[in-house]
């Protein structure tokens, strides 16, 4: 059954998105290797999907930045604020004075980062749909050191997690959580420590460990909105999981964007986090 919700969407449309350096193992082989039609309507069949359910708003492009479709990077909204990204490589950097215009442009009160201090955005913060926490990736991307300055800025609890594979460099290549409180997940991209802290939050029967393949398929990689997971590829067991939660699954090929290291969830970023909706035990 299709539900509307009342969740937002950011996109930015892949007029000059390419694969033109390298700076995660998937780019590897693939500079100029990229289709960009193929890309254009993979991304616009993610939109079409998207917006049987919510809303989608679309920043403009722009040359130079080709990476800039992967929206999750931008930043970490809550509320009326969002915590602007600071880029690890150079190559992205420029990204982040137009993600900034558009936060502003929308009203967003937008923060940042201690300089010297590397966050990108909803690609490692991912807000948990069962309690008022926050979880942060790093090791790859994001510093450690965001944690505690985002504990502060968003007065929130964030718990890091440390990721150890570097295919699952952003913390949404290998977790997602999902409305209600549950839990997609790959357990072998995390240390010992981390795999530890996610067992201790987040009850057995709500959260499912996918296999290596799911997971190099993206599958973690999902959008959520209300009952609706859109992703690039599940096995019939993992759709057959989601399913048994309720929710209903769209798989949409993304392979023109996974050689740039991403897929469905990094295409997005979330705009309505109202923090009421992040307490209580989920539902
Ligand atoms: N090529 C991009 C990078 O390496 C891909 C980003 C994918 N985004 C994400 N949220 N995982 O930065």
């Amino acid at each position: 059954m299709t539900t509307i919700t009342q969740d937002t969407f950011l996109m930015c449309a892949p007029e000059h998105f390419e694969v033109a350096y390298i700076i995660n193992p998937w780019m590897e082989g693939n500079v100029a290797h990229g289709d960009r039609l193929t890309a254009q309507g993979q991304w616009q069949e993610l939109v079409h999907a998207l917006r049987s359910v919510a809303r989608v708003d679309c920043m403009p492009s722009a040359a130079g930045v080709p990476d800039m479709v992967f929206t999750a990077n931008g930043g970490l909204v809550l509320d009326d604020k969002v915590i602007l990204s600071a880029f690890k490589h150079v190559e992205r950097q420029a990204e982040e004075a137009h993600f900034a215009a558009w936060f502003a442009a929308r009203g967003l009160q937008v923060l940042r980062m201690p300089a010297g201090l590397p966050f990108e955005g909803a690609g490692d913060a991912l807000l948990d749909r069962g309690s008022e926490l926050l979880w942060l990736g790093h090791g790859h991307r994001s510093d450690i050191g965001c944690a505690a300055v985002i504990a502060d800025m968003l007065e929130i609890e964030v718990q890091p997690l440390k990721l150890a594979d570097p295919r699952f460099y952003h913390l949404d290549t290998c977790f997602c959580p999902l409305q209600g409180g549950y839990l997609l997940y790959y357990p072998s991209a995390f240390d010992a420590a981390a795999q530890e802290r996610i067992a201790a939050r987040v009850p057995a029967h709500k959260r499912y460990a996918v296999t290596q393949q799911d997971a190099l398929s993206f599958a973690c990689n999902a959008v959520n909105s209300g009952k609706h997971v859109f992703l690039n590829q599940a096995s019939p067991a993992l759709c057959a999981q989601l399913e048994r939660w309720g929710y209903t699954v769209q798989q949409i090929a993304l392979t023109e964007f996974m050689k740039a290291g991403g897929a469905a969830k990094c295409l997005t970023l979330k705009m309505n986090e109202p923090r009421t909706l992040h307490s209580g035990s989920g539902h």
